[in-house]
């Protein structure tokens, strides 16, 4: 728990009001009583910053009633505590960044110093290290002797922590020259300081102890590096691990200090120093980033751009406000403007808004001057003195008024004598201020056309909005065009104009994922399940897709060759890119009194219903309602509909990921089995339509016994609804969830019903030469060996079987239909056998080739079928009645007997009663059309029917046949038309061929089997 203000505050990110609250007297008892207007006295001028204030303060308002009342539900172990504290209390896991900083020569100083100067000397370093570090909004999480510890992450996350650690390693460097103790003399001390910092990922504990140093246990390998790195520094350099480096990109320069080994660290450590901060000359801001991938989409906004510009350029002067949350391309969009406007003369001028000086005044506008008068950092106070008058002796406004104006604004002292000081009041101050930069930033166009970011006014302090709103109202009479790039937290504070534009960048289509996800991947193919799962996840933000695509590339689920990338492992094990951690953590965090929830909710899904998290959050309705409005609004969540039957949707997928992965793997797995549990007990309708979702929360509970029961019953239940990769899907999870159970007969009963499902669901989805299908069957029937299970056998040959007729030599499927009447034979049970329907189904294929022939009964076949749709085999209906087909020589059809033709309708009515679209569509394409036409009903119908049934299902095999059943009508057409003597020639050459024509379209039918097989398997990328 936070015990002083200063500490409140700094987890609230409002750490620049302590000093303020301090010297007001105020502490955390007297803040509850804090109102909007005592903030407001206080100089909280942000609007923002007083509802994130006063929504703290009511939760130490309602913390400190629980103090004293002791909720229920606070004091429930395992509960969600309503009145979590602004500190996440229990243990979590979370990148973090770690810096160990350490005074050099602190023996030496205590031979010198008496011990009480010395602890004065350490506090005053002390002191000066707080200040830097809670700039940056760091955690001091201990004093340890002349060594400071903080994290940067903890216990708020910032989107850019690691770039917060270096930027207060530069500064607590910079800082000691300035160290005072004034009770000391510490001339003759020279203060210098070791830093090491580190970033990965932790688990935080619990805080223990108290005081401004409380201590956050941390655990992992982290901290121990940072410490290492440390010791590693020189006196005064900034030392940092690989993933520091990574992170904070090209805001630094770095020098490269090579692989380390560092004591009780197993692998070498890649070190860096950080020399300074990242180079801000304008020069190299002048021309657009070449070589970048072009810009995907966007052509409307780009257009309005466009007419602005164009407008702007005729001295009517536009502004256009380009808002968009994080990453979504606001930045990018105004760069494609500036690609498209490089040939022609006008000035750029890009002023930044920074997130560490959202309340220093005028700092975006003082920065771009000091840029555009040409500031180096080497540079000393005269000589930026002296940069500045050059630079205004350019502009219109008198020297003696301006350099005052100026000297004052970027803290420089008038040389003696030289300049009048200002006498002004404060307000002429500013108003004189403003006009000085206005002039100074209109004067430009005078000379030629403007066009002038302002980038993230999300960042921008209260005196730079102000002046900002006075300025643009000038601009429509000027050759100037500004562009304001801001996220949705942000409201312009001006009213808007006609010379004003906003655009709003929403989520990219998913033809432009892709092209980001081809342009990343130079070119190669990139598996469609990558491409998926990238879609899935980023939600179009191309900021997500980038890093997204780079740690899969990268990662080890792929192998890249040398035209493609081929999957080699599951997409379910790809992290949170280490890019975007910080920044999801940092929206999480952002909300600490309903983070909780939100976790909770990570744990049901992306979209979870308001009656489960009710059930399992164990809260009071009001404070879930609430609680779950906040994060509503604060727009990590969608709703969908009303409590009590409200849906929450997770707005990203990668911030249910951070908050999920947030959670400590021993807490998800109680979560998830708390879910499966509720979801058995209380919500029937969930388990009987979404029983892949109650073998998720077993599988994650790491109950396998339940979750391959789940995962068998989730893909028979897809394979029923004809969404066969999804059954695909589960069933392959639920094989891979097995070797979790013992190694019994049980086991391998379970899966061996598992791969038989799974055989054919490949078959169905996939072509009957899916490898899958193979594969599958293949291991069922090494299953049917091992447990001498001889009812099982028979349906695995015959699923193999038709694995076979399609991809392997007629001669192999020949072995296995014969195989499988051996297993008949030898079961003598009345259970199933396929044995007449392979070996009639196989004869046509065969018999060209063996000339072989086989009885048929159709009887037998049709009590399969029965059989089958009884005891929910994954067999589908198959229809006898080929039996008779090649033995009638007139013609296409031959004359079945009434039998058989009644047996083949009951088949197609089976087919329809279990809703099993592969075995209608073959039962309709095949031997429903001989029916219909032996009966004279219209077989055109029929087949067309099955045509439609087969293509909806993708079921290319009986696609074919049927397509060779339609041409065969159509000849049938057309031969009554032929002469009686042409006709009974071709009789006779028929009966000397041996059921030539017959087999002609048999053949043809098995010789488009074979290629839509074939195409199957080439589709599917199997081999
Ligand atoms: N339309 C696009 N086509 C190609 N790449 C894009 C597009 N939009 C954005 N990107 C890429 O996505 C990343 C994020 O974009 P960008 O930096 O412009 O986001 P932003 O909205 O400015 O975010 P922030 O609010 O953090 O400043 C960049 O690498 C950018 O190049
Ligand atoms: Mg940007």
């Amino acid at each position: 728990m936070v015990s002083s203000i200063r500490d409140w505050l700094q987890s609230l990110d409002l750490g620049q009001y302590a000093e303020t609250f301090e010297a007001n007297d105020l502490n955390l008892d007297l803040a509850v009583d804090l109102s909007d207007a005592d903030l407001k006295d206080l100089g909280v001028t942000s609007m923002g910053h007083r509802k994130n204030l006063l929504r703290a303060i009511d939760g130490l308002r309602a913390a400190s009633t629980t103090e004293n009342g002791q909720s229920e539900a606070a004091a429930a172990p395992g509960k969600l505590s309503s009145t979590a504290p602004a500190t996440p209390a229990q243990a979590e896991r979370r990148q973090l960044t770690v810096m160990f900083c350490d005074l050099v020569g602190s023996t030496e100083l205590s031979t010198r110093l008496d011990p009480e100067d010395l602890q004065e000397v350490i506090r005053a370093y002390h002191d000066s290290c707080a200040k830097v570090i809670a700039q940056y909004n760091g955690y001091i999480a201990k004093y340890m002797g002349d060594g400071v510890l903080a994290y940067f992450g903890y216990p708020r996350a910032h989107e850019n922590d690691a770039e917060r650690a270096a930027h207060a390693g530069l500064g607590i460097v910079e800082a000691m020259a300035n160290v005072s103790a004034p009770q000391v003399p510490l001339r003759e001390v020279e203060m210098a300081v070791r830093i090491g910092i580190n970033t990965g990922l932790v688990v935080v504990g619990d805080i223990i102890g108290e005081g401004a140093a409380e201590e956050a246990s941390v655990v992992g390998e982290t901290p121990n590096v940072a410490a290492r790195l440390q010791a590693l520094a020189q006196p005064n350099q900034v030392v940092i691990g690989p993933l520091t480096h990574e992170l904070i990109g090209e805001a630094f320069a770095c020098e490269d200090l090579g692989a380390h080994r560092l004591k009780g660290i197993a692998e070498p450590v890649h070190a860096w120093r950080v020399v300074s901060e990242g180079d801000l000359d304008i020069e190299a801001d002048a021309e657009p980033v070449d070589g970048r991938m072009p810009l995907v989409g966007r052509q409307e906004e780009l257009g309005l751009l466009l007419r602005s510009w164009e407008a702007s350029k005729e001295g009517h002067g536009q502004v256009v406000l380009i808002q968009g949350e994080a990453g979504i391309g606001k930045s990018r969009l105004v760069e494609a403007l500036r690609e498209r406007v490089s040939g022609e003369d006008y000035t750029w001028v890009s002023i930044r808004c920074s997130p560490y000086h959202a309340n220093s005044t005028l700092y975006p506008v003082i920065e771009h001057m000091k840029r555009a008068m040409g500031w180096k950092p080497e540079d000393d106070a005269e000589a930026r003195f002296g940069k500045l008058e050059a630079a205004l002796a350019q502009q219109s406004l008198p020297p003696d008024e301006a350099v005052p104006l100026y000297a004052e604004l970027m803290s420089l002292s008038l040389p003696e004598g030289r300049y009048a000081p200002l006498d002004l009041s404060a307000k002429q101050k500013r108003e004189q201020t403003f006009y000085a930069l206005s002039g100074w930033l209109l004067e430009e166009a005078e000379r030629r056309p403007v066009l002038q970011v302002w980038e993230d006014m999300h960042w921008a302090d209260p005196t730079t909005q102000e002046f900002l709103a006075l300025y643009i109202e000038q601009s429509p009479t000027v050759s100037i065009l500004n562009i304001l790039t801001y996220r949705p937290d942000f409201a312009p504070p001006w009213p808007m104009r006609s010379h004003m534009t906003p655009i709003t960048l929403n989520r990219l289509e998913r033809p432009e994922v892709g092209a980001i996800i081809a342009h990343q991947a130079g070119g190669k193919a990139v598996p469609v399940e990558v491409i998926e799962h990238i879609i899935g996840k980023s939600d179009g933000v191309p900021l997500f897709v980038e890093e997204l695509t780079k740690t899969i590339l990268q990662s080890d689920y792929l192998r890249e060759e040398a035209e493609r990338y081929t999957l080699i492992g599951s997409l379910d094990e790809v992290a949170i890119p280490v890019t975007l951690q910080d920044s999801l953590m940092a929206r999480l965090d952002r909300m600490p009194r309903v983070r909780e929830l939100a976790q909770l909710g990570a744990v049901l899904g992306r979209e979870f219903a308001y009656e489960m998290l009710q059930a399992l959050a164990e809260i009071e309705e009001p404070m879930l309602r609430d609680g779950l409005g906040q994060l509503v609004d604060a727009e990590l969540l969608y709703q969908r509909g009303r409590a009590p039957r409200a849906k929450y949707i997770f707005k990203h997928a990668l911030i249910q990921d951070a908050a999920y992965e947030s959670l400590l793997k021993r807490t998800r797995q109680r979560h998830h089995r708390q879910v499966a549990a509720l979801m058995e007990e209380r919500f029937p309708e969930t388990v009987a339509t979404h029983p892949e979702l109650v073998a998720h929360h077993f599988t994650e509970a790491g109950d396998a016994t339940h979750a391959v029961q789940y995962w068998r019953s989730a893909g028979e239940r897809a394979r029923r609804l004809s969404a066969n990769l999804e059954a695909i899907a589960y069933l392959t999870k639920g094989i891979a969830m097995l070797h979790e159970l013992p190694d019994d007969e049980e086991r391998a009963r379970e899966e061996l019903a598992l791969q038989a499902s799974l055989g054919h669901a490949n078959i169905v989805a996939r072509g009957h030469g899916a490898a899958g299908a193979e594969a599958a069957y293949a291991r069922a029937l090494e299953l049917c060996g091992q447990l001498g299970d001889v009812a099982e056998l028979a349906p695995t040959l015959f699923g193999l079987w038709r694995y076979y007729v399609v991809a392997r030599p007629l001669d192999e499927t020949n072995d296995v239909a014969t195989g499988s009447a051996r297993s008949r034979r030898t079961s003598g049970t009345p259970s199933f056998t396929s044995l007449p329907i392979m070996r009639s189904a196989t004869r046509p294929f065969v018999w060209p080739i063996l000339g072989t022939r086989a009885p048929i009964s159709n009887k037998e076949s049709l009590g399969i079928c029965r059989h089958n749709a009884a005891r929910k085999s994954t067999v589908p209906v198959r229809t006898p009645g080929l039996r008779a087909a090649p033995t009638g020589n007139d013609g296409l059809v031959a004359r079945l007997s009434e039998r058989a033709q009644s047996r083949i309708r009951e088949c197609v009515e089976l087919a329809e009663e279990l809703e099993d679209a592969f075995s209608l569509a073959y039962v309709l394409c095949f031997p429903g059309a001989i029916v219909s036409e032996t009966c004279g009903s219209d077989s055109n119908t029929v087949v067309e029917r099955g045509l439609d049934v087969a293509a909806e299902g993708g079921f290319s095999l009986w696609v074919a046949f049927g397509k060779v059943h339609q041409r065969s009508l159509r000849f049938e057409d057309q031969r009554s038309e032929i002469s009686a003597r042409h006709a009974a020639r071709k009789r006779r050459r028929d009966s000397a061929d041996g059921c030539a024509h017959q087999h002609a379209i048999l053949y043809d039918a098995s010789g488009q089997g074979v290629s839509a097989g074939r195409k199957d398997r080439r589709w599917t990328g199997d081999s």
